[in-house]
């Protein structure tokens, strides 16, 4: 009997990007769910596929309909990701999107979309596989939204953490160290800290935390990127989420159980009201991206739904 959790986690440590599939049903009204199934298959003709699972509301339209569409987003539509993988009703409502020739609604501000006629369709197990064949489509030069089973990434901005340069700002990288459902925080008289390291310039994020988890000989693997920001004062924060695969690392700090974590009771206001988007974050299963500064930005919030 194989394990459904490991073998779902096997499936997740597979890079994908994220697309939306969407249809019209009988009354034209446009549906869509979230899916990383997405795979390119044929050129000629030009064919692709997607799994819609059994358990999405509208797999029976999706196994009746004669077009379908989908669009694959671009860096920085987290929102849109979450919103059609367990949003609100009015899903088209929250995104920008259009009809393509065929009358299948399309999403705006993508990296490519692709409309098709439904060249193939057959049950594997639980899901369906869903062969498409290329009637029209667009691209678009943007960095796409990548995924895997920490979550959302995105390419850019990682190697923005690691390779920009400022020799005037003075960088702060950070992390957040989940061990089981307690996080790594230093005690200081001023009140709870996240571990971090000073370095000059933006340059090389990953690799000085990296280089300090080294050297302090942690067992601490460094995961995405979480949170990038700018002070007034010439600051830059860099913060990754990263896994403690012990509680060793105790010896440097405290481990304290996620939900008994007191926001407030951090010195630092941007990490306070981190810490506190961490806590709810963990509670929704649902992980973001932000970026910004102190006061203001974006939270990216995505969705750690696993598939394929
Ligand atoms: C990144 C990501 C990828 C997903 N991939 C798929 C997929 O390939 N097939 C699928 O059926 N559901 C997939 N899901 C889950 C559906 O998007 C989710 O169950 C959605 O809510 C289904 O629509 P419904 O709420 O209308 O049923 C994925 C979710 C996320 C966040």
């Amino acid at each position: 009997m194989l394990d459904e959790n490991i073998l779902r986690r096997a499936f997740g440590s597979f890079m994908t990007g994220v697309t939306i599939v969407t249809a019209s049903d009988d009354n034209g009204n446009p549906v869509g769910f979230t899916a990383n199934s997405f795979t390119s298959v044929s050129m000629d003709p030009p064919l692709l596929l997607v799994c819609p699972g059994k358990h999405i509301t509208f797999y029976d339209l999706f196994n009746t309909t004669t077009h379908f569409a989908v669009s694959i987003l671009a860096e920085g539509q987290e929102s849109v990701s979450n919103n059609f993988a367990s949003g609100p009703e009015d899903r088209f409502e929250q995104v920008s999107w259009h009809r393509d020739s065929f009358g299948t609604p399309v999403i705006d501000d993508v990296c490519a979309s692709f409309s098709c006629s439904v060249h193939h369709r057959f049950e594997a197990g639980d899901h369906m596989v869903l062969v498409g064949k290329i009637l029209e489509f667009e691209q678009f030069e943007r960095p796409g939204l990548g995924y895997s089973s920490n979550g959302y990434f995105s390419l850019s901005k990682e190697q923005q953490a690691d390779t920009s340069s400022d020799k005037d700002v003075n960088g702060v990288t950070g992390m957040i160290v989940k061990y089981g459902d307690q996080i790594l925080v230093l005690n200081t008289d001023s009140g709870l800290t996240l571990p971090a390291i000073q370095q000059q310039g933006r340059n090389g994020a990953r690799s000085a935390m990296q280089q300090h988890i080294d050297e302090l000989n942690l067992d601490i693997k460094l995961g995405p990127v979480y949170s990038i920001y700018d002070d007034k004062q010439n600051n830059h924060y860099t913060y990754f989420l990263a896994n403690a695969a012990s509680d060793a690392a105790k010896r440097v700090g405290q481990f304290i159980p996620v939900n008994q974590l007191d926001s407030n009771a951090f010195s630092d206001k941007a990490q306070a009201t981190m810490m506190s988007r961490f806590k709810t974050e963990v509670r929704n299963k649902v992980f973001g991206l932000y970026i910004g500064d102190v006061e203001s930005g974006d939270v990216h919030h995505t969705d750690t739904h696993q598939e394929n």
